[in-house]
């Protein structure tokens, strides 16, 4: 089993050292190497996804990756931007379907700002297509005024865009997760999020998502504009079970949803290929303003490598360890600042991935 480990910038290289630990304590063979990645791979080579830290993740089973990215890099051309490391991993891979579970720990109830009734027993699953639409749309750019009036450009644009397998392959996705959420004892509901109402892109999505909705005649579908998701989420997050949605729409609302579990410090990410080779990360980004200051939470990584055990490594017992010590360090009341609330002990991120270890031991 290889993995990559690409811990990238800010407090991405604190918390991946801490899932690494918690992977290393399990007994398992894994051989990991590791390779920079996002603005610390400019710093060094001048480009943040190199060659080499390319092909290391293509030829692995998995990557296990940190984040990306620092206001320092902002007035680089945007292909030097440490952003695009993440998303030519995605494009290159082929890591076209994003799982992004929000799952409300009961001990978590009270560190979100939503009414407790709201959020508990909240579980529900995010599945955001990864390598299409806005983001990877052609034609993109900016037009530059041509009366000599304007110095500069005048105005830019990005094109929407989905083909039609690309939509199928994620519905599929959606609605396999659904069916085996529902032997699992949920609902069995897919939710389909769209803009159908004004983009023509987000029409044919809908249209496309109801055609293969019917090879699932037993999973529910319903289709929600973005704008209404975004509020249900807070309104009545309990409603959903499974939603899909495009790349564009995913992002936003799984930052939204990441609130409804207490912290985004506790969202942990898949991104799949066909070939079940995946990247594995917090969904949350790299936190500069808190960075080398060891006050992380590293729990979103350490979840992310359970992910990686259950998905790419064949390893689901090893996961389920994994979580349920997560569990144990929350049960025991050791909290992060981003999730302490009065009453538990506010710990830091080695602390947090020590106490992981400890009770996997
Ligand atoms: C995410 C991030 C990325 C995205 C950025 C860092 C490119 O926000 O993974 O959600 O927009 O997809
Ligand atoms: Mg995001």
């Amino acid at each position: 089993m290889k993995i990559a480990v690409l811990p990238g910038d800010g407090i991405g290289t604190e918390i991946v050292a801490e899932a690494v630990k918690v992977l290393n304590v399990l007994d398992l063979k894994f051989e990991m190497e590791t390779a920079l990645v996002g603005g610390a791979a400019f710093d060094a080579h001048g480009h943040p996804l190199p060659e080499a830290t390319l092909k290391l993740a293509m030829d692995s089973d998995a990557v296990l990756f940190g984040a990306v990215g620092d206001w320092k890099y902002d007035t680089l051309d945007r292909p030097l931007r440490p952003e695009q490391a993440i998303l030519g991993l995605r494009k290159n891979m082929g890591l076209f379907a994003n799982f992004r579970p929000a799952i409300c720990y009961e001990q978590l109830v009270g560190a979100s700002s939503l009414k407790p009734e709201l959020i508990s027993g909240l579980d529900i699953l995010i599945i955001r297509e990864l390598t299409g639409d806005i983001y990877f749309g052609q034609p993109r750019g900016r037009r530059v005024a041509t009366d000599g009036h304007f110095p500069g450009a005048e105005e830019a644009f990005d094109t929407m865009r989905y083909s039609k397998p690309e939509i199928e392959r994620i519905a599929h996705v959606a609605f396999q997760a659904a069916r085996k959420r529902k032997a699992a004892g949920f609902e069995g509901r897919v939710t389909s999020v769209d803009k159908a109402n004004v983009l023509e892109t987000f029409q044919f999505w809908k249209d496309v998502v109801s055609e293969v909705g019917k090879e699932y005649p037993d999973i529910a579908l319903d289709h929600m504009y973005v704008d209404n998701a975004a509020m249900q989420l807070v309104k009545e997050p309990k409603r959903f079970d499974v939603v899909v949605t495009g790349n564009m729409f995913g992002d936003i609302l799984s930052d939204e949803a990441s609130m409804l579990t207490g912290s985004i410090g506790m969202l942990p990410s898949a991104s799949l290929n066909s070939k079940n080779q995946g990247l594995y990360e917090p969904s949350h980004g790299s936190a500069p303003d808190i960075a080398g200051k060891g006050v992380a939470n590293p729990l979103a990584t350490i979840l992310s490598a359970a992910m990686m055990l259950r998905f790419s490594l064949n390893q689901a017992a090893a996961a389920d360890r994994i979580e349920a010590a997560v569990q144990q360090v929350l049960a025991q009341g050791l909290r992060t600042g981003d999730i302490y609330s009065e009453g538990t002990t506010k710990v830091g991120t080695a602390q947090m991935g020590d106490a992981v270890v400890k009770a996997l031991r």
